[in-house]
């Protein structure tokens, strides 16, 4: 199993015989190490409207033939513009044939941003994925919330990846805190760096989490981490 990092909350699962495209936000990121016309997949998981996370989806999945997997109102806004998608909701899992995905709660907005105003685009998600044997929880954008931890004790939860840039999310604290709720076997600090709002050190976060026994990978942006 690898997970390549591609800036902000974006990541790229590859299982072996599927490539997972989770939050795909390449055009317009002063961070992203990929053109949106490079990537491969075969899936694409949204956690929500904002732009930074919707980002570059319809354009990959439709190039791909990839399926959009996101909320039911996401889903039906990227289906209408001729992409492939399942829809599901918090609380529902599904079998895709690289494994189980699940949508978790996060507490964050999800309007789609329109010249006059917002689209509503449903409850913002998180995922728990499970393939290979192995789970992944991507927390999309949240606060920290108490059931971080029944998805702890729920899950054995090998890579958590976690926003800690603070200001639209949770910050680094708050993130050790998820930690300490959710014991992944390792977490992965994202959402920081890329807006100087949100420009935190991970490395804190490394530290914190060590100090309560926690492992923490900070990913540089193109690397990868093997599991
Ligand atoms: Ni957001
Ligand atoms: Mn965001």
């Amino acid at each position: 199993m690898r997970l390549i990092y591609l800036s902000h909350s974006c990541f790229l699962l590859e299982t072996g015989t599927h490539r997972l495209l989770i939050d795909p936000f390449l055009s317009g990121n002063p961070r992203a190490p990929i053109k949106p016309e490079a990537v491969k997949c075969d899936f694409i998981l949204i956690s929500h409207g904002h732009g930074d996370h919707l980002g570059d989806a319809v354009a990959i999945a439709k190039r791909n033939n990839a399926t959009i997997i996101s909320n039911y109102e996401i889903a039906t806004f990227c289906g209408k513009q001729g992409a492939k998608t399942h829809a599901q909701h918090i609380g529902g899992s599904h079998d895709f044939p690289f494994g189980r995905v699940k949508l978790t709660i996060a507490h964050h907005g999800s309007g789609y941003q329109t010249d006059d105003g917002f689209l509503y685009l449903g409850n913002p998600v998180g995922f728990l994925i499970t393939t290979g044997g192995k789970t992944i929880y991507h927390a999309g954008d949240t606060g920290l919330f108490m059931d971080m931890q029944l998805i702890g004790q729920m899950n054995r939860i090998d890579v958590a990846l976690l926003p800690i840039g603070d200001n639209f999310t949770m910050g680094i604290d708050d993130a050790v805190k998820a930690v300490e709720f959710l014991k992944p076997q390792v977490a992965i600090p994202m959402h920081y760096k890329t807006f100087d709002m949100i420009d935190v050190d991970p490395h804190e976060f490394a530290r914190k989490a060590f100090a309560i026994g926690a492992r923490v990978e900070v990913l540089d942006i193109g690397k990868s981490f093997e599991f």
